[in-house]
Parts: C-alpha cells; sequence; structure tokens
C-alpha cells in the first residue's frame, strides 16, 4: 500500500501502557500512528524511534482544550489526514471530600479538562475533518468501569468524566454516521500499568487479582487488541456501543 493510502491514527497518551501497546498494534496492523504524550522526551520517542518512519511524536498538555486542538491540526499536518482517533491519554488523582473547596474543585476540573473536555475537543475537531474526507473516519474513546460501577470515594469526578465520555461517544454515533463518523467507547476495569502503581503499592496486586474471573488482571495488551479491532472498521454497525474490558469483575 502507498504512504498517500495507508490509514493514520492519532493515539494520545502513546507513552503509558494502554497507548504504547495500542500504537504498536495498529502500527503492526499497517497503519501510520501519530503518538502522542505529555513529554516528547523519554518514553515517547523511544516509541516512536521503535516504530520507525511509521509514527511520528507530538507533545501537548491536555489540561488545556486550544493544545488538544492543535494538537490535532499538528497531527493531520503529518500524513494529510488522519482516520482514526484514539482517545486515550488519563490521570487518575484524587479529589478528597474532605479537603478545602478549592483544592477540590481543582481536582474535578483537572480531571475534568483532561479525561473529557480534552477528549472532546479532540472529537470535535476529529469530526470537523472526517465530515470532509473520503472514508470518514473512526474515534475509540477511552472510557472507564468505573463510568457504570462508580469509583473509590476519593474518585466521583474520574467516574463522573468517564461516565461522560460514554455519553459523548454515544450522542457523536448517533449524529454523525450519515457524515461517515463512527465512534465507539472501550471501558477496561483493573489493567496493569504505570496509572495502577499507588493503587497496587497501597493494596498489593493480589487484592486486584482476586476481583477477576480469570485469576489475573488484564494486560495493555488485552485493551489494545479490541481498540484495533474498533479502529479497523470492521465493526462499524457496532457504532455508539462500548466494550467492557473488565476481566467480569464488574459485569453489566
Ligand atoms: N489502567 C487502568 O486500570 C484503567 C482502567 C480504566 C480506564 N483506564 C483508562 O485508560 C486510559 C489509559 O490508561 P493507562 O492505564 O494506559 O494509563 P497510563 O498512566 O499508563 O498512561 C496515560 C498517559 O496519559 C498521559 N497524560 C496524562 N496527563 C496528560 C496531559 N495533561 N496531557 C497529555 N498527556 C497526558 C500520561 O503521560 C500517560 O502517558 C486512560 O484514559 C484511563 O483513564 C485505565
Amino acid at each position: 500500500m502507498s504512504d498517500e493510502r495507508q490509514r493514520v491514527a492519532l493515539v494520545t497518551g502513546a507513552a503509558g501502557g494502554i497507548g504504547a501497546a495500542t500504537a504498536r498494534t495498529l502500527a503492526a496492523e499497517g497503519a501510520a500512528v501519530v503518538v502522542h504524550d505529555l513529554r516528547r522526551e523519554g518514553r515517547l520517542q523511544e516509541l516512536a524511534e521503535e516504530l520507525g518512519d511509521t509514527a511520528c511524536a507530538v507533545a501537548a498538555d491536555l489540561s488545556d482544550a486550544a493544545a488538544a486542538d492543535a494538537l490535532w491540526h499538528e497531527a493531520v499536518g503529518w500524513r494529510g489526514h488522519i482516520d482514526v482517533l484514539v482517545n486515550n491519554a488519563g490521570i487518575y488523582e484524587a479529589a478528597r471530600p474532605d479537603d478545602d473547596l478549592a483544592v477540590w474543585q481543582a481536582a474535578w476540573e483537572r480531571t475534568l479538562a483532561i479525561c473529557l473536555v480534552s477528549p472532546a475537543a479532540l472529537c470535535r475537531a476529529a469530526i470537523a475533518s472526517f465530515r470532509e474526507q473520503p472514508g470518514g473516519g473512526i474515534i475509540v474513546n477511552l472510557a472507564s468501569r468505573a463510568a457504570w460501577r462508580g469509583e473509590d470515594a476519593d474518585y466521583w469526578h474520574y467516574a463522573a468524566a468517564k461516565a461522560g465520555v460514554v455519553a459523548m461517544t454515544k450522542t457523536i454515533a448517533r449524529q454523525y454516521g450519515r457524515q461517515g463518523v463512527t465512534a465507539f467507547a472501550v471501558a477496561p476495569g483493573f489493567v496493569d500499568t504505570p496509572f495502577n502503581a499507588p493503587a497496587v503499592e497501597e493494596h498489593g496486586m493480589e487484592l486486584f487479582v482476586n476481583d477477576t474471573a480469570l485469576g489475573e488482571v488484564a494486560q495493555p495488551q488485552d485493551v489494545a487488541n479490541v481498540i484495533a479491532f474498533l479502529a479497523s472498521g470492521k465493526a462499524r454497525h457496532a457504532t455508539g456501543a462500548t466494550v467492557d474490558v473488565n476481566t467480569a469483575s464488574y459485569v453489566r
């Protein structure tokens, strides 16, 4: 396949566990990949070098929706088009109800900005591009089991942000399908990534293993496989759906 016709994906948070596995999987399946994270140096740059000519590294701070919009345009500029958006970057930072209101509110605003508003800004920019290009485009948004089950006491904001991601994805699927846009959400449970390092440190891995139906926690590749399938174009009529990848720890 020539470069002009090669599918191009943008994967945010690609220096992290699920994002890196997704970028590698999409590249192995023949896509070119714009790999994004907060900083270019370190793991992001190493990933881009590992993937070679089929990858381009772009840094942007997704606590700012304007930076998310600029990221989209920079990503499109690399090969002239993006066909798949994987909204994967995210944070898991506590907002303790016993903290001062200003501290609690700042934590809410930061999580909503990174986990909901910037993904929304990227969807907004992607839809504007996808509706203008032959073949449209595919959006895969990372939600969470927390969207349905709820989350621990210090994480209402994270659960609310991820429920927002699910509602946003359904709306995009319903409103833009005729313009060539399909949209999916993926809702992991516990995945063995740096995201969970503090929780594992505090509680030990055994707690999370015991919560699964398989006696083992999911690895980043288990989620990446599902994302890559949704991104492949083989699941068009599942548009609007959320796929759970939580090892039956929460079956809805
Ligand atoms: N790991 C899990 O158990 C789990 C469970 C449910 C949902 N998820 C979701 O999956 C996605 C990926 O999680 P992961 O486990 O791979 O996490 P991770 O921490 O390994 O990777 C997340 C990446 O997002 C990037 N990021 C964070 N803040 C950013 C910012 N302001 N600007 C740009 N990039 C930023 C980080 O640098 C990091 O590389 C997240 O959306 C997360 O909410 C993860």
